[in-house]
């Protein structure tokens, strides 16, 4: 592995601060707070980064804090990003720092995500004078509703940034790999509600009322026709009915009923045709059974598009550090991620850092699964990666 020496020196020196960002994320995880209710997690963030002379914004986008260091010498800014909310999940791990809030746990690994970040700014901190240009650090909150982005964004959380770069841990790679992607990476996230309206009456008597169930049957499955007869199957599309609520009782037509679900697009096209087909197939429908629809299309976010300059920037930042053969072409994912957000607004690229169990080792849990766990040895790497791709971008063409 050929390493250079400011490589050398940051996984070095990652690897020095191991134990304080394992203790870090243990106690976060011990401690793990849901999105829009990270204060504790902020003020424990905000601890750790004071007095390394960054100018500091808290508050920002709810809990999210801002915190950028001034290089040496003028030039660009570059943003990291890390989340730092927790799942509604009730922990099933018997780890010795397992969740002590009953019903919420850090399933995400964003407790890793958080003291990664936190390693890259005692890094980087200690290199300012060689940096042309400056680093702004975001500690999101709220990811996990898809809120986080957007709010830190309208906080000016983005003003004057260059580039970003983020990582996700992912537990189905071992630690001590990384995986890249140009273009999309994740796909977007919608959320449809649909009420109901139809007649209510007695469950005998169907020609006197205006039966929304049957409607609402109809709807199930012709929103699936929206993915399997309307788009290119050469398009990913995925529409779920998540939820039903109607009716009470066996012999009673109901008067409304509610569907909830999701849609899930990988190209941003596919992703703005997706309300008019459900518009139509609901509305006409519903009307083909003397129903009256009503239709919530809420888009919360987009689909993930890595910028190619900034994934070229974070595969040679990987290779470099690394070695090219821990490097792997990351597959597609229809989960979503809010840091797309950041990246319709400036260039960036988001990438995956593997937190799994050694090669040939038993299989780890997956992200959201109360049984999730992360090799902690991903930490130290992950603040070395992350601050080695700001530390590039902000030194001397020959220096790199
Ligand atoms: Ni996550």
């Amino acid at each position: 592995m050929k390493v250079t020496s400011w490589g050398e020196s940051l996984l070095k020196e990652g690897l020095e601060m191991e134990d304080r960002l394992v203790a870090f994320r243990r106690d976060l995880h011990r401690n793990p707070e849901l999105s829009h209710q990270e204060s504790r997690t902020a003020a424990k963030v905000l601890a750790a980064i004071e007095g390394l002379g960054l100018k500091i914004r808290t508050q920002v986008g709810g809990h999210g804090i801002v915190a950028d260091l001034q290089g040496g010498s003028p030039g660009p800014l570059i943003a990291l990003r890390a989340d730092m909310d927790a799942l509604p999940i009730a922990e099933e791990t018997d780890l010795p720092f397992a969740s002590e809030v009953p019903g919420v746990m850090h399933a995400c690994g964003h407790d890793g995500h958080t003291a990664i970040l936190l390693g890259a700014v005692s890094l980087l901190a200690a290199r300012k004078e060689q940096l042309h240009g400056s680093v702004r650090f975001l500690f999101q909150g709220a990811e996990e509703i898809n809120a986080g982005a957007k709010a830190m964004i309208e906080d000016g959380a983005l003003e004057a940034v260059d580039e970003i770069y983020g990582l996700h841990n992912l537990p189905t790679l071992p630690a001590g790999q990384a995986a890249t992607r140009y273009g999309s990476l994740m796909g977007s996230v919608d959320r449809f509600e649909i009420q109901l309206e139809g007649k209510g009456g007695h469950g005998a008597i169907p020609d006197q009322s205006i039966d929304p169930v049957v409607a609402a049957s109809a709807i199930v499955m012709a929103l699936q026709t929206a993915a399997s007869r309307e788009i290119s199957p050469f398009d990913p599309v995925v529409v779920t009915v998540g939820s039903i609520h109607a009716g009470e009782a066996n012999n009673v037509i109901p008067h409304r009923a509610e569907l909830t679900g999701t849609v899930r697009t990988f190209s941003p096209d596919v992703q703005r045709q997706m309300k008019e087909r459900l518009e139509r197939l609901i509305v006409r429908i519903s009307e083909g059974y003397r129903c009256k629809a009503k239709l919530n299309y809420i888009e919360q976010t987009p689909v993930l598009v890595n910028h190619d300059d900034p994934v070229r920037h974070v595969e040679d930042t990987v290779d470099a550090l690394i070695g090219r053969e821990r490097r792997i072409e990351a597959a597609p994912t229809m989960a979503g991620e809010d840091f797309s957000i950041y990246l319709q607004h400036v260039p960036g690229c988001f990438f995956w850092l593997g937190s799994g169990p050694p090669v040939g080792a038993e299989q780890a849990f997956g992200l959201h699964h109360p049984r999730f766990t992360l090799n902690e040895a991903c930490l130290p790497l992950g603040a070395a990666l992350l601050s080695a791709i700001a530390f590039r971008r902000l030194i001397g063409q020959n220096e790199r």
